[in-house]
C-alpha cells in the first residue's frame, strides 16, 4: 500500500515576539488539518482578525477558527488549566466549537496558582535587589518550567489520579511555600485579587489549590490525549500539520538575551521535542518577521527608538503599529530594523523563508534606517553576539534607505507594492541570505501577498 505522507510547516517568531505569528497561522491553516502548539504558554497573545472581528488567543492553537481543523496542546507546553477554560469559553460564546477538536498532551506540565506567585514576588525581588526585572508576564511560566526541569511538576495525567496529584502537590508546596515565605517575604506581599482566593498568611492552600485542579480534571479529560501518537498517525495519513511558535527566537532560553528572555525553546528545533515528532517530519520553517522591531518587558534592544515623544519615527512604529501587548496591555518598545539580529535567528531556525509583517505601518516615513551589524567595544560585528551583557554594549551601524509615501494597506501582489518598498524587502533578503516568501500588509486575515507557499515550497 502507497502510503500519502503529509506535510509539515513550523511557524516561528524571529525576533522578540508579536511578530505577527497568529495572522499568518490562521491564513496557512487554510492549507493544513491540524495545528500545533509546542512550547510556551498563556504568555502568548496571538491576534488574528476574519472579516474585521478581532480575536486574541493566548493558549489555543491559532487554527481554532477554521472549522473542522484539529488543535494540539504538545507536551513542551505549560499548561493553565483555569486559562484554558476561560479562553475554551470565550471562543464557544462567539460560535466557536472547541471540545471537540482540540487534544492536549497527558505530558504538559501545569501551571499552577503557586507558580504565579512566586513569578510575581520574585519579580519584586528583583526591583528590590536593585536588578532589572525581567518584565515577565506574570502568567507563572518560568516558575512552572522551573518544575519540570527539576523533575518534580505535576503533569496532565496526574489528574486522572486524585491520590498521586495529592501527594505531589503536598510535596511541591511545601518547597514553594517555604520559599514564598521566608526567602521572597509573601506575608506582607499583595498578590491582587485572583490569587487571594487560594492564599492563607502568605502560603498557598492545599484544599484551595486541590479542589480546583479536581473540577478542572473532569472538564479536561475528553480532551487529554497521547499526542504525540495523534500527530504521527495523522502524518502518515497525509495530514498537512502547522507547528505554530509563541514568543520569538530573542526570547528563547538559550539562544536570546539571556537572561532577559523566557524560560522555554522558541526555536524550530523544538517543534520536534515540544510536539513529539521526529525533526524529520519538519518540512519548511516559516521566519515571521516584523517589518521594524518591538519588545515588551526589559532587556537590551540594540536599534530601539525613543517611541514615546510625537513627531519621531519610534512614535509613528509605537502608534500606526498600534503596539501595544495582547496578554499584558503593555507597550511595546519599538526600533528600527535588526538584519544583524535577524541573521542570527535566521542561522538557529534554519528558517527557509521569511514573511515580513507590517510592511504598512512604514507607508509615510521619509528614510528608513536598517541596522546591518554593530560596533561592539571597537570591533565590527555582522551578528547578534549572545547574552543581554554583550548585547547591551552592540552600537548599532545603520544603512539608510528611502521611504515611501503611497499606501501599501491591504496590498496583495508584490508588484502593487512601492519601488522603495520592493528595494527594502530586497534588501533584507540580501543581508540576511533568507528569501522572502510571504508578505502581509494589514491584520486582516486576507491582506497577505504569497511569492512561495510554505505547504508547496521546496
Ligand atoms: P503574535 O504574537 O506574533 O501572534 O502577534 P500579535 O498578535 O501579538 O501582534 C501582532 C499585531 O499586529 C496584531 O495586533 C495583529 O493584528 C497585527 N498585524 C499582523 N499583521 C499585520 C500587518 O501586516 N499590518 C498591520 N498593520 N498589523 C498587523
Ligand atoms: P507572543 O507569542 C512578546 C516576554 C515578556 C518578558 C519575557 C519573559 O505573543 O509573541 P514570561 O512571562 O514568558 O516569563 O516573560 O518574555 N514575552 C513575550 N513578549 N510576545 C510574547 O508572546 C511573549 N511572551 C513572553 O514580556 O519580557
Ligand atoms: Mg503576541
Amino acid at each position: 500500500m502507497q502510503v500519502i505522507k503529509g506535510r509539515n510547516v513550523v511557524v516561528v517568531g524571529t525576533q522578540w515576539g508579536d511578530e505577527g505569528k497568529g495572522k499568518l497561522v490562521d491564513w496557512l491553516t487554510e492549507s493544513a488539518q491540524g495545528v500545533v502548539r509546542f512550547q510556551g504558554g498563556h504568555n502568548a497573545g496571538h491576534t488574528l482578525v476574519i472579516n474585521g472581528v478581532k480575536t486574541a488567543l493566548h493558549l489555543i492553537p491559532s487554527g481554532i477558527m477554521r472549522p473542522g481543523v484539529k488543535c494540539y496542546i504538545g507536551n513542551g507546553v505549560v499548561l493553565s488549566a483555569a486559562k484554558l477554560f476561560e479562553e475554551i469559553e470565550g471562543l464557544e460564546r462567539v460560535g466557536v466549537e472547541v471540545r471537540g477538536r482540540l487534544r492536549i498532551s497527558e505530558a504538559c506540565p501545569l501551571i499552577l496558582p503557586f507558580h504565579v506567585a512566586l513569578d510575581l514576588a520574585r519579580e519584586a525581588a528583583r526591583e528590590m535587589g536593585g536588578n532589572a526585572k525581567i518584565g515577565t508576564t506574570g502568567r507563572g511560566i518560568g516558575p512552572a518550567y522551573e518544575d519540570k526541569v527539576a523533575r518534580r511538576a505535576l503533569r496532565v495525567q496526574d489528574l486522572k489520579h486524585p491520590e498521586r496529584f495529592a501527594h505531589k502537590l503536598r510535596e511541591l508546596l511545601g518547597l514553594h511555600n517555604h520559599v514564598l515565605s521566608t526567602y521572597l517575604g509573601s506575608t506582607n506581599f499583595d498578590f491582587g485579587p485572583t490569587l487571594q482566593a487560594y492564599l492563607r498568611a502568605g502560603r498557598l492552600d492545599f484544599d484551595a489549590v486541590f479542589d480546583e485542579a479536581m473540577r478542572h480534571a473532569e472538564l479536561l479529560r475528553p480532551m487529554m490525549a497521547d499526542v504525540s501518537r495523534e500527530l504521527n498517525e495523522a502524518h502518515l495519513k497525509g495530514a498537512n500539520l502547522l507547528f505554530e511558535g509563541a514568543q520569538g527566537t530573542l526570547l528563547d532560553v538559550d539562544h536570546g538575551t539571556y537572561p532577559y528572555v523566557t524560560s522555554s525553546n522558541c526555536v524550530a528545533g523544538n517543534a520536534a521535542a515540544g510536539a513529539g515528532v521526529g525533526p524529520g517530519m519538519l518540512h519548511y520553517i516559516l521566519g515571521i518577521t516584523k517589518a521594524y522591531c518591538t519588545r515588551v518587558g526589559g532587556g537590551p534592544f540594540p536599534t530601539e527608538l525613543d517611541w514615546e515623544k510625537p513627531g519621531t519615527p519610534g512614535y509613528h512604529l509605537s502608534t500606526v503599529g498600534a503596539e501595544k501587548g495582547v496578554t499584558t496591555g503593555r507597550s511595546r518598545r519599538c526600533g528600527w530594523f535588526d538584519a544583524a539580529l535577524l541573521k542570527r535567528s535566521a542561522q538557529v531556525n534554519g528558517l527557509s523563508g521569511l514573511c515580513i509583517t507590517k510592511l504598512d505601518v512604514l507607508d509615510g516615513l521619509p528614510e528608513l534606517l536598517l541596522c546591518t551589524g554593530y560596533d561592539l567595544d571597537g570591533e565590527r560585528t555582522d551578528i547578534l553576539p549572545m547574552g543581554a551583557e554583550d548585547i547591551s554594549r552592540c552600537k548599532p551601524v545603520y544603512e539608510t534607505l528611502e521611504g515611501w509615501s503611497g499606501s501599501t494597506v491591504g496590498v496583495t501582489q508584490f508588484e502593487r507594492l512601492p519601488m522603495q518598498a520592493r528595494f527594502y524587502l530586497q534588501r533584507i533578503e540580501q543581508i540576511t541570505g533568507v528569501p522572502i516568501h510571504m508578505v502581509s500588509t494589514s491584520p486582516d486575515r486576507d491582506h497577505t501577498i504569497m511569492m512561495r507557499h510554505p505547504f508547496l515550497a521546496d
